[in-house]
């Protein structure tokens, strides 16, 4: 496998919270967040990249997936599926994400940090095809749904509680880190919640 012009970026995930933007609608969020789910979509679908940038993107694709799509489901989706009109838009967008969280958990049974197979291979290319179609559709219907059933008030006050869950689940991770890393899972990469 050929080495990317990306091998030698750095990854520059860093902490932020939502002290910064609070009064961030929550749609805004989760454009933001989709932004850095795509840096590592773009790698996990090359075939021309260099494994170790692979194994680094997952590593933090997988946890940062995890938080933004309990994230959604705990608040958008949770509103939304309520609202007649959106109902169907929001259940999709479930069961994409039970999609995506059977291959996220097969991934995570793999010790890809030290063996890239072709079954991790396939697996993270078919995550990250789902996830980028997933995220584009959520932008586009999604995101018209919720604009035409909630007002701006409400979509920030999502965002404060969206913003908390993922500082929550970042907190979360973070006291996995040690035990994780005396299994000798490897370095961790730091989050941002966007
Ligand atoms: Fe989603
Ligand atoms: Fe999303």
């Amino acid at each position: 496998m050929k080495k990317s012009r990306n091998t030698n970026s750095t990854l520059k995930f860093s902490m932020k919270t939502s002290a910064d933007h609070p009064q961030e609608d929550v749609l805004t969020t989760i454009k933001a967040q989709h932004k850095v789910l795509k840096e590592s979509i773009k790698v996990l679908k090359d075939e021309e990249a260099a494994v170790h940038l692979k194994q680094r993107h997952l590593a933090q694709f997988l946890p940062y997936l995890k938080m933004h799509s309990e994230a959604e489901e705990r608040t958008i989706y949770a509103t939304l599926e309520e609202i007649d009109d959106a109902q169907v838009a929001t259940i999709e967008a479930i069961t994409e994400h039970a999609l995506a969280k059977s291959l996220v958990s097969e991934l995570e049974k793999k010790d890809f940090s030290s063996v890239w197979d072709s079954e991790t291979e396939a697996k993270a290319k078919v995550l990250a095809e789902l996830v980028e179609h997933h995220a584009e559709e959520e932008e586009e219907e999604f995101f018209e749904k919720a604009r035409q059933n909630l007002a701006r008030i409400e979509l920030v006050a999502i965002g404060q509680e969206f913003r908390s869950l993922c500082r929550e689940f970042q907190a979360r991770e973070a006291e996995q880190v040690q035990p994780r890393r005396q299994r000798g899972h490897g370095e961790r990469p730091v989050m941002k919640s966007h």
